[in-house]
């Protein structure tokens, strides 16, 4: 057992269970609609399910309940497995249909809780999380692959071109963390991918993630983490579940300058030089306009979830500051 100082708390660590990013999906709302139509498909071609991860074997026993399929599994350190490295290299010859839900652990936060010393070999593949080199792993093996990943996944530069399905999970899906989760489903061939949330169809990947890359427009010059910029960010939604994300004048941003630094992301100030006091309001406003319209299109899925839910149980956003420029800069065209 570890012990972890962050931000002035004392947190217990479990190395082990930490370093292998166990965690247990003991809810089934994962295999919804979509989810189980793309499963079906899957296992016409080859009636095997294999979890690579297979930990307790909650995924694996709820697919053989739900479709009959013959199971397999692998993990490192469960006992009702044969053991294996997976992420090393999983061996698949029968060609089974890879569920699973794999370890995540970010190379920061395995560096933050002091166990990076268990996991540096696998970092040393280039990937920054695990659960990406997991599903490097199994795309190489297998035609099907249907994981449960971090909704971060969306906005990542992992190779997508064989996601054909994406299903957005509201809801906690895992015994022990609420780390928003979506299910990736991963085909044979290059497909346009189909974004739901939940069984709801709300269009297609590319479509939602061009949302952030709207204005081939001149740039203009915009300083962020400014403590005497003209222009209050509140760049995540607050949790009482009435202050969202907003653009807002710094005499209207109840948050003190003296606090800003070139690290900030969340609250800043931000300031466009080139611009009259005029002018700055006018940007304000349309682009608080626009914040809302890319939101309301992508079901906010264009922007990274933030520590959980708010108090009405939506799930809380937070705005990077490459997509906030864009959307400045748009505003600013507009203006002048
Ligand atoms: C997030 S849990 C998920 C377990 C199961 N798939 C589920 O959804 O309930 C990840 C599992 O991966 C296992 N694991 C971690 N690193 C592994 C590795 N290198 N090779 C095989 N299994 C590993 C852990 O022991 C844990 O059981």
């Amino acid at each position: 057992m570890l012990v972890s100082a962050e931000r002035g708390r004392i947190t217990k660590i479990d190395a082990g269970k930490v370093s292998r990013g166990e965690f247990f999906t003991t809810d089934s709302a994962w295999l919804n609609k979509p989810v189980r139509k793309f499963l079906s498909e899957a296992f016409a071609a080859s009636p095997v399910a294999l979890d690579p991860f297979a930990g307790d074997g909650h995924l694996l026993h709820l697919v053989a309940a739900e479709f009959g399929v013959a199971i397999q599994g692998f993990d490192i350190a469960s006992k009702h497995w044969p053991k294996n490295d997976s992420l090393k290299k999983i061996a698949n010859p029968a060609g089974a249909v890879i569920i699973t839900n794999p370890p995540y652990l970010a190379n920061h936060s395995a560096k933050r809780k002091g166990v990076d010393s268990l996991v540096a070999k696998y970092f040393a593949k280039g990937f920054d999380n695990l659960y990406k080199l997991a599903l490097d792993r199994s795309l190489a093996v297998a035609d099907y692959v249907v994981a449960i990943v971090p909704e971060t996944f969306l906005l990542s530069s992992f190779d997508k071109s064989r996601l054909q399905l994406v299903s957005v999970i509201e809801g906690d899906l895992f015994s022990d963390t609420e780390a928003p989760a979506v299910v990736a489903c991963f085909g044979p061939t290059a497909k346009k991918s189909q974004v739901f949330v939940n069984n709801k169809k709300i269009g297609e990947l590319d479509a939602l993630l061009a949302l952030r890359k709207f204005s081939n427009y001149k740039k203009s010059v915009i300083h962020f983490n400014v403590a005497a910029g003209r222009i209050g960010l509140r760049a995540v939604d607050s949790s009482d579940g009435v202050t969202p994300i907003a653009f807002m004048l710094a005499k209207d941003f109840k948050y003190a300058a003296g606090k800003v630094s070139h690290s900030s992301r969340l609250m800043t100030y931000v300031e466009m030089p080139n611009l009259s006091d005029a002018q700055i309001a006018e940007v304000i406003r349309i682009a608080n306009e626009r914040l809302a319209s890319i939101r309301g299109e992508s079901q906010d899925l264009v922007l990274a979830p933030f520590k959980g839910n708010d108090k009405n149980g939506k799930r809380r956003r937070r705005l990077d500051y490459a997509l906030a420029r864009e959307i400045l800069n748009f505003a600013a065209r507009q203006n002048v």
